[in-house]
Formats: structure tokens, sequence, C-alpha cells
């Protein structure tokens, strides 16, 4: 293999297939290598859109978070339009039950709302809560996406009805810089070439470069609503102190996860699984005889600050998305649009200056 394309998307998880897509949109011609589809992250993940649940602080990561939320019904309707599939997603709001009472509010605005509910109104509002929940948010614009049944399946889909060159276990081994440029990667079938290069290699990316970003390990597992149930029980995210339990719309629950500096370690643990199994039950006890369906475990791509890497790099012709850590599935809509923006425009989105690979 020795071609030539014009724009070389380096990782073929979520975040790359959603820059592919979004660029193949606006006429580009893109070529995807991916190394293996199965080691994304976003396939670990639970699927919850959560700036509010997840606590992330106002600044310019919320404001991220936030843009990429009100764009998430929009873009996974598109992708749903093109390939005429499901992604799951579902605007259920997101319960986020506290064991202790909180000294500080959460930061509230007219486009991230939270209402506080003491205990009786949240054993009210959700039945089966563990005894020791003493009240909680409520914030309802947080969501949810079937990220492993659904977006997953509709990205690739996607990619292959719009033409994207999407190559499936190739591996970039190096890439060749010269006079402060990109001019080609090495990959065990041959050697590529593009006038752009996008680098969305998410925990492995400081294989390629030197960049801060390194794996935190997630164990997650799943169960399912036993048919006894004639409704579902749980009908939104339940985001408690340390665990989350994310409720499909077919019965399927979600509960992750562990958060590991263990490296690249594979494999679930007897640890892992015991504090997994441990703090959902007491999240919410009512799940302690539903039938477990599978267990996995994966890698979020950390950085020491847990803000993403997007934007230019030091070399003229190579941008960067990596980094996402808990936010990937997320942030992958905004993540696109100005990645797209950045590279065809170029247009420069102020909010983009936060989060350069430079700042560390
Ligand atoms: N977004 C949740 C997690 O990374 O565990």
């Amino acid at each position: 293999m020795s071609s030539s394309t014009d724009i070389l998307i380096i990782g073929g998880g979520f975040i790359g297939l959603a820059i592919a897509i979004e660029l193949k949109l606006r006429s580009a011609q893109v070529t995807i290598l991916s190394r293996n589809f199965q080691e994304a992250a976003g396939l670990v993940a639970a699927g919850m859109l959560a700036p509010q649940a997840e606590g992330i602080s106002p600044g310019p990561m919320l404001d991220l978070c936030l843009q990429s939320r009100s764009m998430y019904s929009e873009w996974t309707g598109k992708l749903e339009t093109i390939t005429g599939l499901e992604t799951g997603y579902w605007s259920c709001g997101i319960l986020a039950p506290v064991y202790h009472l909180p000294k500080n509010i959460p930061f509230k605005s007219s486009e991230s709302p939270a209402e506080w509910l003491d205990r009786d109104a949240i054993h009210q509002y959700q039945e089966g809560l563990g005894g020791d929940v003493v009240g909680g948010w409520w914030f309802p614009l947080d969501g949810q996406v079937d990220n492993r049944r659904g977006l997953a399946n509709v990205l690739k889909v996607a990619a292959k009805e719009l033409g994207i060159d999407v190559r499936e276990g190739v591996e970039v081994t190096e890439i060749k810089q010269q006079q402060g440029q990109v001019i080609g990667v090495k990959t065990h079938e041959g050697k590529l070439d593009a006038a752009h290069y996008i680098l969305t290699t998410g925990a492995w990316s400081s294989q390629l470069l030197s960049l801060p970003v390194y794996p935190k390990k997630g164990q997650m597992f799943s169960v399912r609503v036993p048919d006894s149930f004639k409704q579902l029980p749980l009908k939104q995210v339940l985001f408690g102190p340390d665990t989350y339990i994310v409720p499909r719309q077919d019965g399927l629950i979600a509960i992750g996860a562990t958060s590991e500096d263990v490296g690249f370690t594979p494999d679930n643990t007897p640890e892992g699984m015991q504090t997994l199994l441990s703090r959902a039950i007491r999240l919410y006890p009512v799940l302690k005889d539903f039938p477990i369906q599978e267990f996995w475990w994966g890698f979020r791509p950390a950085t020491a600050d847990e803000l993403p890497i997007l934007g230019a790099s030091h070399l003229r012709n190579l941008t960067l998305a990596v980094g996402h850590y808990r936010n990937g599935i997320l942030l992958a809509p905004v993540t696109a649009k100005l990645i797209a923006d950045l590279v065809l425009e170029p247009t420069l989105d102020p909010l983009l200056e936060n989060f350069r690979w430079d700042r560390f």
C-alpha cells in the first residue's frame, strides 16, 4: 500500500469517525486508518451525556460540553437519516443521588438547569434507591446514547454510506516528519501520505507523538431487567457517588465504572468487579437479583488537567483531537464540528484556544 489522500485520520474510534463524517459531508476526501475499532474508548463507555452530573466546573470545558450536548439530537438525527439505523439517543435526564448532604450547589443556568430533591422527594421520585441516599440533584437536560449497540454501528455504517475509506486493521507505526510538517505515515502495510493529518488515537496517542495522554482503565458491567417487571423500573440515568446506572429503553442496564491507573493492563479483575457490584447495589438495591449480561473494560484517554487536546499541533499539517477522558461520547459532535471548521475553513473558534496541546 502506498497512496495519497486529502485528509488522513489516524485512529478510527468514535472521535475519528465523527470527524471523518463531518469532513465528508463538507465534500472533503477522507481516509481513516484504524488499528482496531474494538479498542475504542467509546465502546467501553456507558454513553452518558452528562456535563452536569459529571460536575464539570464552569469554564471552557463546561461550555464545550454543553454545546455538544445541545447538538446531540440533531447530530444523531442526521446520522440516523444517513443510515436508517437508530443510535439510541435518549434525553432522559440524570438523577444524581448523594449519601451526604452537599456543601456546594452545582452550577446552574437557563441552559443547564438543576433541581435539588431532599430525602423524601428523591425516594418518591425514584422508588428503590438505597436507604442511605439523603437527597440528590435532578439534571433534566443530561441524557444518554446507546453507544455500544447503537452509535458505534451507526458511525461505522454512516462512514461506509458516505464513501469514506476506512481501513480497519491498519496500524500506524510512525508519523514521518520533515521541516515542521508531516510527510507521511508508516504502517505495516506500507506508506501513506496526505495533504493534512488528524490524530484521533485516544489513550495510545503518546506512542506516536510526544503528547501527555495516558490510559485510565475503566471496568463496566451490565444487567437486564427481568421479564417479571411489567415496566422499566428506571426511566432516567442514576449517577451516584463513584457509580452510574444507565438504563436503556429495552431493559438492558449498563453500570460503571472503575477508574484505575494501571497502564494498559487488560481484563476485568475480581476487585474491579466487586467494587462495581457493591457500589451499584448500594445505590440501587433493586438490581441485586437482576441477571448479569456482560463484564467489559477499556482505557479512557486521560490528560493531566482532564481536558482534551484539540486543534493545531507543532506540525503545520497535523491537527489533534485526543484526550477526551470521561467525555468522548458527549464531545463527539462538537469535536467533529470544530475540527472540521479548523481544517477546512480555517476558522479558529476561540473556545479551542483553551484546549491547545502546548498548555502543559
Ligand atoms: N463518562 C464516565 C466514565 O468515564 O466513567
